[in-house]
């Protein structure tokens, strides 16, 4: 991969030892036989383990020569904080339980917002390993019970309690510390993280199971009748991109992040079926082979070298490569961490499909557009679709699962499409998970 090589060099933060270096590969092969989730967004009165069950059924109906779950041996649950959230902790047995698994072994996995790609990971290495043939990988999030300061508390938990959030960080003020920076070093404007927000709203307003499923123009007409209706003043927005600058319409959260720049507080679940390679056409004859895996840590965004890249990503993407034995070019669709609109451009760069600080670019360009060169988060991205933290990694997976076998309606990309990627974040990049999947 001699073009990739060469964007990563000269990187000091991998301080591997000549061990650590070696090439990583699976003692056997792990596939995707069933995928599904809940509708996300806000439902006042159902739980997460409602969600769950709901992800749960969607999952079952989705494998295509059907299973007995019953031979599922073991569970592995993606969430972040059902403790502070919900007021319920050891979520993995009770999900388990309404899925009528017990007495499976089921284990909580947290990891901030990449805790569903952490269960990811573990679920299939316990296949890898040879111990199970088939699992469970869930992930779950019911975040809209608590008004928004104490989502912003409960969230900042994931930030480091010592230096950032006495510093008086929120997540949107450490994301916009990171777009200032990206701004000051490369020259995007507040304008280009608005285009990024728009094209998100673009690809939900095709997703069915997306939060904020509309366009940006629906909202800003929906707004002007509203106006209408109401016998007040109507706006008069020229086009999208003048709704989104109107601070009235679209107030800054934390400059240079704006409401439409911000993931939302959502609730919801998705769950996958891992098998192992060998049984996987016993359940389909689509199975996603999951061939590429990568997870690396970072110090928190105060002591980092740079605050244009996530070094964790980075790593997380040079293993996952590796392991495959594929570039960024071979990727056909990619969902990344856009909890924030700068992440989503600053993922482009990690993941190799841009030099840095070309990112922005693309992004005004219309590049990473359904119809452009390279396609980012189709399924609305978290931005549009949801973001429920602990879930928003197995959500992920649901659009490659789509996308790759054909079954993503209006929003499917042309082409066939045989690679997919997904890139989840915890936190500001303290962790960061890659996963590459291929249909054959
Ligand atoms: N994008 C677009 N619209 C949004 C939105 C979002 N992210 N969040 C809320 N809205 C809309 C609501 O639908 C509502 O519209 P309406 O007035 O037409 O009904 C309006 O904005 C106000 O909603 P409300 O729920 O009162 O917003 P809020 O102020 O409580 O929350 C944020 C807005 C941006 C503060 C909140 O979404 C947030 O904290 N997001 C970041 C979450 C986060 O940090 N996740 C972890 C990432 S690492």
């Amino acid at each position: 991969m001699p073009g990739f090589v060469l964007l990563f060099a000269g990187e000091a933060e991998l301080n591997y030892g000549e061990k650590g270096m070696k090439q990583r590969k699976l003692q056997r092969g792990v596939a995707i036989v069933g995928a599904g989730m809940s509708k996300f967004g806000s439902f006042p009165g159902l739980s997460s383990r409602d969600l769950f069950v709901e992800a749960f059924q969607e999952m079952s109906a989705s494998v295509d020569k059907g299973f007995d779950p019953r031979d599922i041996e073991a569970l592995f649950i993606g969430n972040y904080s059902s403790d502070l959230f919900e007021g319920q902790g050891h979520t993995a047995p009770i999900m388990t339980d309404w899925v009528g698994l017990t007495p499976r072994p089921a284990t909580r996995l947290e990891d901030a917002c990449a805790s569903g790609a952490a269960a990811l990971r573990q679920g299939m290495l316990a296949v890898a390993s040879g111990l199970y043939d088939m699992v469970l990988v869930g992930g779950i999030e019911k975040m809209t019970d608590l008004p928004i300061e104490r989502v912003t508390d409960t969230l900042a938990t994931a930030a480091d309690m010592t230096y950032e959030i006495p510093a008086g960080f929120t997540f949107p003020g450490m994301y916009a510390a990171m777009a200032t920076a990206y701004m000051h070093k490369y020259g995007a404007t507040t304008d280009t993280f608005l285009r990024v927000g728009y094209k998100n709203h673009e690809h939900g307003s095709l997703n069915p199971k997306a939060q904020f499923g509309q366009r940006i123009v629906d909202i800003m007409e929906a707004r002007k009748a509203s106006a209408v209706k109401k016998g007040l003043p109507v706006p008069q927005w020229a086009d999208e991109y003048e709704f989104l600058r109107d601070n009235r319409a679209n107030p800054q959260i934390a400059w240079p992040m704006r409401l439409y720049d911000c993931s939302p507080v959502s609730d919801g679940a998705a769950a996958v079926l891992l098998v192992s390679e060998d049984l996987a056409r016993n359940f389909t004859d689509a199975p996603l082979h999951i061939i590429g895996s990568g997870q690396a840590s970072a110090p928190a965004l105060h002591s980092r070298d740079t605050l244009t890249a996530i070094p964790s990503a980075r790593e997380a993407a040079r293993q996952a490569y590796e392991m495959a034995g594929v570039t960024p070019a071979d990727i056909n669709v990619v969902e990344v961490h856009d909890c924030f609109t700068i992440a989503e451009i600053i993922a482009s760069e990690d993941l190799g499909f841009f030099a840095p600080g070309e990112g922005w670019k693309a992004a005004e360009d219309g590049v990473t557009m359904r119809g452009g060169a390279r396609p980012i988060n189709t399924s609305g991205g978290l931005k549009s679709k949801g973001h429920p933290v602990g879930a928003s990694g197995v959500g992920q997976v649901i659009e490659v699962w789509k996308q790759l076998r054909g079954q993503a309606d209006k929003r499917q990309l042309a082409g066939s499409p045989a690679l997919g990627m997904t890139h989840n974040v915890g936190g500001t990049g303290q962790t960061c998970v890659v996963t590459i999947y291929e249909r054959r």
